[in-house]
């Protein structure tokens, strides 16, 4: 397994370009199942998930087929005909995005055979509002040897309310119901910009979806999509990564290709905790735009809650941790999404940092300085935040595990090193 070496203490300086949204990108890519025409993504981010959701694509009997472009990859998805609609165990418990295409599925060939996730390291993470949801819009649901089958001879327009705020559950119901006969209104949605970006792709695609990035999402079915080519929006939460990198180290960044009204929580917490956020530059016409970030003085502390968009994501809350580490004074951090987000705090505190956990809440007291450490990586956005705190770290830190960080953060050590950031890729075969 990859480690990362990290020789910390050097601020960070210079421009570094945002990657598209992985968490936009695999819905899209799922999309493209709705239609048997051809469906071209651009700025898709070189990550792991991406080619996790491509071989499981593949297994199900998509074409598809990827070319570099100067920002991010390009990828041609053409699904003719289904050659078995099973997403396996075996991609499943890799990805739990893979259940993105039961929605796709079961609306466009009337049957799909998924996997249940079971639980992963930040929570028990069900998938009952997908299922409830598909029962609802006319679908069969069945059980078997930790599968679930969905069976649908056609599937009919519905209101569905979500009781919990599902990002990849309202992204499965809104596929889903862009096929169905009839009109589906989902309530209680969830209004993440990936939600938002996947209802443009689908309506150009064809289907009629109003209201997406507000909580009521109205759908029209339509009896066929077609072919398209899409954008995807840019990756808010590996910009709020570089914008932490910037704060935690001391030093200025220009942080291109983004998208700051999606960041707008994350500027406003960095702000009130004495970071500088400001847009670089006029935003071009894709609405994209610079912004340049600097710490200023010493941070202060503040208390942080994650909430759905457009609250603070929980997707940066562990990088936020590590932030706190360097502020002056007590920060209460309170996880509201995943009831068990907090297994960076452990490897922080090895580093050196202050944090009480109790159930949801986390009190960081700082400043600490951190001293370098062996630390562990154990999701994908802790790896991050021990990235971050290595970067802010007296001496050598070494991060095992670092295969989570590659399924969503493109060439991060690349990246990193472009802007003066001592940190190498130590590979098990070196
Ligand atoms: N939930 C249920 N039942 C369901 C679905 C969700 O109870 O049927 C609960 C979950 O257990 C959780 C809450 O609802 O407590 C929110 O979960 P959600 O379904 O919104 O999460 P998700 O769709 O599985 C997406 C992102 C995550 C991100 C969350 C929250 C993708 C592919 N994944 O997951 O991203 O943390 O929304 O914003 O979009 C990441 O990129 O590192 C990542 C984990």
């Amino acid at each position: 397994m990859d480690k990362f070496q990290i020789t910390g203490g050097r601020p960070l300086e210079g421009r570094v370009a945002i990657s598209g949204a992985k968490n936009a990108a695999l819905p899209a890519m799922t999309a493209a199942l709705l239609t048997n025409q051809r469906v071209i993504l651009r700025n898709i981010p070189r990550v792991r998930d991406i080619s996790t959701l491509r071989s499981l694509l593949e297994d199900l009997g998509v074409d598809s087929s990827v070319t570099h472009e100067a920002h991010g990859n390009r990828i041609e998805i053409e699904t003719r005909q289904l050659l078995n609609p099973v997403a396996p165990y075996e991609l499943v418990k890799q990805m739990r995005a893979s259940v993105l295409v039961l929605g796709p599925l079961v609306a466009r060939f009337g049957q799909a055979r998924v996997s249940l996730p079971g639980g992963c390291a930040i929570g028990v993470r069900p998938i009952n509002l997908h299922i409830k949801g598909l029962e609802k819009l006319g679908a069969t649901i069945t059980f078997d040897h930790g599968y679930v089958n969905a069976q649908a001879n056609g599937l009919r327009g519905t209101d569905f309310r979500f009781d919990t705020i599902s990002v990849t559950g309202t992204e499965n119901l809104m596929m889903a119901a862009a096929l169905a006969e009839g009109d589906t209104v989902l309530e209680n949605a969830a209004r993440e910009p990936e939600v938002q970006d996947l209802a443009d792709l689908l309506n150009k695609m064809g289907a009629h979806i109003e209201g997406a990035g507000t909580g009521k999402i109205r759908i029209r079915g339509a009896s066929r999509l077609h072919g398209t080519e899409h954008t995807v929006v840019p990756d808010r939460i590996e910009a709020a990564t570089f914008l932490t990198a910037a704060a935690i180290t001391g030093g200025e960044l220009v942080v291109e290709r983004c998208n700051p009204g999606h960041l707008a929580a994350i500027i406003a917490k960095l702000r009130e905790v004495g970071v500088r956020v400001l847009p670089a530059g006029e935003p071009g016409a894709d609405g994209n735009q610079a912004l340049s970030v600097k710490a200023e003085g010493k941070l202060q502390a503040a208390d942080m809650t994650t909430e759905e968009y457009p609250g603070f994501p929980t997707d940066m809350q562990a990088q936020y941790m590590a932030l706190m580490t360097q502020a002056g004074g007590s920060s209460a951090i309170t996880e509201t999404i995943f009831e068990n987000r907090f297994l960076h705090a452990l490897e922080l505190a090895r580093m050196g940092a202050d944090i009480t956990v109790n159930g949801r809440r986390a009190v960081v007291r700082g400043k600490t300085p951190l001293s370098g450490a062996k630390i562990q990586a154990s999701d994908l956005r802790a790896s991050a935040s021990l990235v971050l705190a290595g970067l802010a770290a007296e001496g050598e830190t070494l991060i095992d595990r670092v295969y989570h960080i590659d399924r969503g953060y493109e060439r991060i050590e690349e990246k990193l090193t472009q802007v003066g950031a001592r940190i190498n890729r130590i590979s098990e075969f070196d």
